[in-house]
């Protein structure tokens, strides 16, 4: 597997923004001449479309890819129901696997300069009896850029994170504060304790945005 091909998107939770940041880095790094396509290989939550089931993320990160591409590619594993997806897996009679994942993966690096591949939820979330995202990412070898929403809570869930995936011999690449409505109290207190306890670097503060689109949200990420 090629390395530094491209970006794991986790995120210190689910809704803190990761695919926002995705579309944010696709766009950054097409402005910087790159092809890159977008993955969001295991999705649950997704609506049936005449063609199968279709996630709103994979469909975005599809949206702002550079190179058109078949969705189950970029989707490996597509779930309906809103709820973990070993458990939403386990109920539709499949098993997430990892391989089939890492070959998708394969085939999407085959035809651009890079890829950035969102996570489910947040870094250690199970995908089959076995195996985490963090296996996952593992096995693609992508440096890891950790989105944080900035929540109350979201300093344990960084740190916790961050630790994990150092703990999983993986690069944390660095990490976006991602300013989310509401906001709580002392956010930039929260991001300066961030800043002094991680040793990756920061990536962009992300502001509360009308649109979170590619364009806005790229306009505040320095990769
Ligand atoms: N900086 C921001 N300003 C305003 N709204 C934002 C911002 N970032 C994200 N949002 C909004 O918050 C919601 C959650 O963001 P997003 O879908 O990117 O999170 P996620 O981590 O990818 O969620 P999931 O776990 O479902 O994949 C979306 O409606 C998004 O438009
Ligand atoms: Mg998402």
């Amino acid at each position: 597997m090629t390395s530094q091909h491209g970006f794991f998107v986790t995120g210190t939770d689910t809704g803190v923004g990761k695919t926002a940041v995705a579309l944010g880095l696709m766009h950054h790094l097409q402005v910087q001449g790159d092809r890159v396509a977008g993955m969001k290989p295991v999705a649950s939550g997704c609506e049936p479309a005449p063609s199968g089931l279709r996630n709103a993320d994979a469909l975005q990160l599809l949206r702002q890819s550079s190179v058109a591409m078949e969705y189950a590619l970029i989707n490996p594993y597509a779930f309906a129901p809103a709820i973990a997806p070993h458990i939403a897996a386990q109920q539709a009679g499949v098993r997430i696997e990892l391989d089939t994942i890492l070959s998708a993966y394969a085939q999407i690096a085959g035809q651009v300069d890079r890829v950035v591949v969102e996570g489910v939820g947040g870094w250690q979330v199970p995908l089959n009896e076995r195996d985490t995202l963090a296996d996952l990412a593992r096995k693609l070898e992508l440096p890891v850029i950790l989105v944080v929403g900035m929540r109350l809570g979201c300093l344990n869930h960084a740190l916790l994170s961050a630790a994990a995936i150092s703990h999983a011999g993986l690069q944390l690449a660095g990490w976006v504060a991602n300013r989310l409505p509401p906001e709580p109290d002392c956010v930039e207190e929260n991001i300066n304790t961030l800043e002094s306890r991680l040793s990756a670097p920061l990536l962009g503060i992300v502001p509360v945005l009308d649109t979170p689109g590619a364009s806005e949200t790229a306009e505040h990420l320095a990769v």
